[in-house]
């Protein structure tokens, strides 16, 4: 069965670890990341974004996803990454998805506030737990731009937004962005201590795909509980895929170079968990 992410992300902030979170495209990429946390025995969230709900509806990759959970030995939980209104959010919520992101993040304080509220009233009555994000991460996610004003999660504030909407795990921004850093991104990991010692829910870090390893486990020192990965996944099977392909140019059958493609993605993503802490912890 799928499980919420609520007990998973409080076991996380209780040990000092984080449950990696990764974004799937397809029946192959679930597959993959639910054998990797097998494999290594880690807890583990599964998610899609609005444009992957654009090219199939959230019942398609819930039902990949139930398919996969009900016959794992560890806790998987399918979550609505960067959910972008509150109907979407509704939508995902309705077929069965066990975790939503709520991002009010591109608008006022005033509008996160209430957008996120109104997800987490609406969702919290069947025990449903819910993300949402404060301050801006960089780069292009999914529908959304990033990076305009001041980008960073400021710590006073958001402990008045935890208080105010009532939301489980808050989305930090602190120098992360989405998609391929250009060099070697800055992050900025005092202001993360800060405001883990003002907010008590567990913390996400988006954007991670790219950051060094070492930077992960130093913000997971820091207090952040959910790490998302999701352009590497992308860029792992997209490789394991080109390179069946490109051997041979008369291969028909889609098992032949998704199989290869789903190989990639279990062992990028059976490392990350190593990273993440959470291999062991299911
Ligand atoms: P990346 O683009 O760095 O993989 O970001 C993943 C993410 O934060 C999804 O919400």
């Amino acid at each position: 069965m799928l499980t919420t992410s609520k007990e998973l992300l409080l076991d996380a902030q209780k040990k000092g670890y984080a449950v990696g979170a990764f974004n799937v495209e397809n029946m192959e990429m679930v597959q993959a990341v639910v054998a990797a946390a097998e494999e290594l025995r880690a807890p583990v969230i599964l998610q899609t974004t609005p444009s992957t709900l654009r090219y199939a509806g959230p019942e398609f990759y819930l039902a990949n996803a139930k398919a996969a959970a009900e016959r794992a030995i560890v806790p998987v939980v399918m979550h609505l990454d960067h959910g972008n209104s509150f109907d979407l959010a509704m939508r995902a919520y309705r077929a069965g998805y066990t975790s939503i992101m709520i991002d009010g993040s591109h608008q006022s304080l005033e509008e996160n506030i209430r957008l996120s509220k109104s997800v987490v009233d609406a969702c919290h009555p069947s025990g449903i737990p819910v993300e949402a994000e404060l301050g801006k991460v960089g780069g292009k996610e999914d529908d959304l731009n990033g990076g305009e004003g001041n980008p960073y999660t400021d710590p006073a504030e958001a402990a008045a937004f935890v208080e105010a909407t009532g939301i489980d795990s808050l989305a930090v921004a602190i120098g992360t962005a989405h998609g391929i850093y250009k060099g070697v991104p800055k992050i900025d990991v005092e202001r993360l201590s800060q405001i883990r010692q003002i907010v008590s829910i567990p913390l996400v870090l988006h954007g991670t795909s790219g950051v060094p390893d070492e930077t992960v486990r130093e913000c997971i020192r820091r207090g952040i509980c959910k790490v998302n990965y999701a352009t590497d996944l992308r860029i792992a099977f997209s490789k394991g895929v080109c390179s069946v392909i490109f051997n041979d140019q008369q291969v028909f059958d889609p098992k032949k170079y998704n199989a290869k493609g789903r190989e990639e993605v279990k062992q990028y993503v059976m490392q990350k968990m190593q990273v993440c802490g959470c291999a062991g912890k299911a």
